[in-house]
């Protein structure tokens, strides 16, 4: 049986189960779990709908109910075990185009890009997608976060131009490139350790070592300020996400750190800036 959006009565038993489970918006799931189903002609029975909505209702992330995520105008197949991607990063990722554009034209022609902590792929994905001349090294400290993003970059259509690894930080990357990367984008785990504490809604589903960003939330940012230099180029930039209120504590560390000569914040909708740029300094 094929389900199409004019089965009233399953989108009443539908638009039930979520409404009455506080679902924000339970118009716009209801299409997503039903083009979910309706693409999926193996499963593509009611109960295969019912199923979704359920463990929609039951709290398990629409990402992880449906397996993709829309992010810079593509989607981005997600999988439980892998942070599903944000919609706030997409101002971490246009950033990164822009400035690519600027100094590599608009289709980003030999542009060298890391995408540090990549997850899902998402960023570096749709780095690639905007620049189809540029090249991207992702890796992330997970092997399935690897092995998502491969599967991503593949059915996408970008693998040849998006090499993953998998490791601590900088570690499995080829040095051969070292000092010659134009841009790193990341976006690490920044919550404390305590304030996760506070947002355990965060853990039901996700896994922490996307979010815990150790005792201050800033871990991770110490580390990736110290090793990114010895692979950006001199005057390179690299681009972080940072969680809302943290700018003085990374204007500090950056401050602190003698191999960058510029630092540019950018500010979301609402003004709060949640994207840090930082240049190696040409001297260095
Ligand atoms: C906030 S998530 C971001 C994922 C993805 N880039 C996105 O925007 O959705 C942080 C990612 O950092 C990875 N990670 C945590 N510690 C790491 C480390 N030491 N080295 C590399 N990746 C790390 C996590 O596995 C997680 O995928």
């Amino acid at each position: 049986m094929s389900i199409t959006s004019d089965d009233g009565t399953l989108q009443t038993e539908l638009f039930e189960m979520l409404s009455d489970a506080g679902i924000d918006d339970p118009y716009t799931e209801i299409e997503h779990i039903l083009g979910c189903v309706d693409s999926d002609s193996t499963q593509g029975t009611r109960e295969r709908a019912l199923e979704l909505a359920r463990a929609r209702a039951s709290g398990t992330p629409l990402g992880y109910v449906i397996g993709r995520q829309r992010f810079m105008g593509i989607e981005i197949a997600v999988a439980p075990g892998v942070i599903i991607p944000r919609s706030e990063t997409e101002l971490l990722g246009w950033e990164t185009v822009i400035r690519i554009r600027e100094s590599h034209g608009a289709s980003g022609f030999g542009a060298r890009v890391i995408d540090m902590c990549c997850g899902s792929g998402n960023l570096a994905c749709g780095i690639a997608r905007a620049l189809p001349h540029a090249e991207v090294w992702a890796s992330d400290l997970m092997e399935n976060c690897a092995a998502l993003t491969h599967h991503n970059a593949r059915r996408l259509g970008l693998n040849e131009r998006i090499h993953v690894y998998h490791g601590d930080l900088f570690e499995p990357l080829p040095l051969h490139y070292a000092g010659h990367y134009d841009i790193i984008v990341c976006n690490p785990p920044y919550i404390s350790t305590h304030g996760l504490r506070q947002r355990d809604e965060l853990l039901r589903h996700e896994p922490r070592v996307a979010f815990d960003g150790g005792p201050y939330g800033v871990s991770l940012y110490q580390r990736l300020v110290r090793e990114a230099s010895r692979f950006l180029k001199r005057g390179g930039w690299m681009l972080f996400e940072m969680g809302e209120g943290q700018t003085p504590h990374i204007e500090r560390l950056l401050t602190r750190a003698q191999e960058y000569d510029k630092v540019e914040l950018v500010a979301d909708r609402r003004g709060e800036f949640r994207v840090a740029a930082v240049r190696r300094s040409l001297n260095h």
